[in-house]
């Protein structure tokens, strides 16, 4: 079977395109920060990438880069002054953060009306409880292009290759919120081709190139990768993409799928976070 691409990237373009407009109506640009602890290169690069998607879409866009041997009360203190200041509607802290800063603590410092990323341990309860309006942006994108494949997910094997807060956790809460069956996979699983070979969807996030194979998927599955690494200087998923399209129904291209879908997630919940502000 010959699979049909899934393209992340028109439609992220597309849903761009409906928060430039809808934010050009506001009588305010709703406004991003983003803060990096440290110098990873590929943390700057993500944030460089959000904050020329903000821009395009007409908001207002902060960027705070503190020094790797920040205090957690300095960042938490830096977190605090965003949570009141007016310009800012989103507040986006940059993971991974080092060692000596503890996640879940800072994280419950970001104002949850302002959390655009949906850690905030009360918007992670309120989506187990079925209430996604600051779902986390992979997974929200994911979602939204399964959606507009017409993919179904009542009653199907979902399996989940990832089990981190950023997306196979909150991810497997969305599937559970639709009814799917959803298996969560991670490096400590035993024999992960038992649980791919039943998928109906597969998605991962692992960063592994060539970790899925052809003979770990069987016929017509769904494929979404949203791993990404280097091979060479070519960026590449999880999924030997050349072996499992030919199996699968759909399937995501690396780069071009789950990326600008996650992008275009937080441009949403940034507009959303802004016009519940003014409301
Ligand atoms: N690091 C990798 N992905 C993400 C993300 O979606 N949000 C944040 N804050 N950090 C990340």
């Amino acid at each position: 079977m010959a699979s049909r691409l899934i393209e992340g990237s028109k439609l992220a373009s597309e849903i761009k395109e409906g928060v430039k407009r809808k934010s050009s109506r506001l009588s305010f640009k709703p406004g991003l920060a983003t803060v990096i602890v440290g110098s990873n290169p590929a943390s700057k690069m993500y944030v460089s990438m959000k904050q020329k998607a903000c821009v395009e879409a007409g908001f207002y866009f902060e960027n705070f880069e503190l020094p790797k041997n920040v205090s957690e009360g300095d960042l938490i203190s830096l977190i605090g002054k965003l949570n009141v200041n007016g310009r800012i509607h989103g507040i986006l802290l940059q993971l991974p953060l080092p060692k000596h800063i503890n996640n879940e603590k800072v994280m419950e410092s970001i104002s949850p009306g302002k959390d655009v990323d949906g850690f905030h341990p009360l918007n992670m309860g309120r989506l187990m409880a079925g209430d996604e309006s600051f779902a986390a942006a992979t997974p929200k994108g994911i979602i939204r292009m399964l959606e507009e494949y017409k993919v179904k997910l009542e009653g199907k094997n979902v399996v989940v290759v990832n089990h981190s807060t950023v997306v196979g956790k909150p991810l497997a809460l969305m599937l559970l919120n639709r009814n799917a069956t959803v298996s969560v996979c991670h490096k400590y699983t035993k024999n992960l081709k038992e649980y791919t070979l039943k998928a109906d969807v597969l998605i991962t996030a692992v960063g592994v190139p060539k970790l899925v194979k052809s003979d770990m998927v069987k016929p017509g599955v769904v494929v979404v990768d949203a791993g990404i690494s280097k091979s060479g200087d070519k960026t590449v998923g999880d999924v030997d993409f050349e072996g499992v399209s030919k199996k699968a129904s759909l399937i995501t291209p690396v780069p071009g799928g789950v990326g600008p879908m996650t992008i275009a997630s937080l441009l949403e919940n940034t507009l959303m976070a802004a016009e519940r502000n003014k409301s």
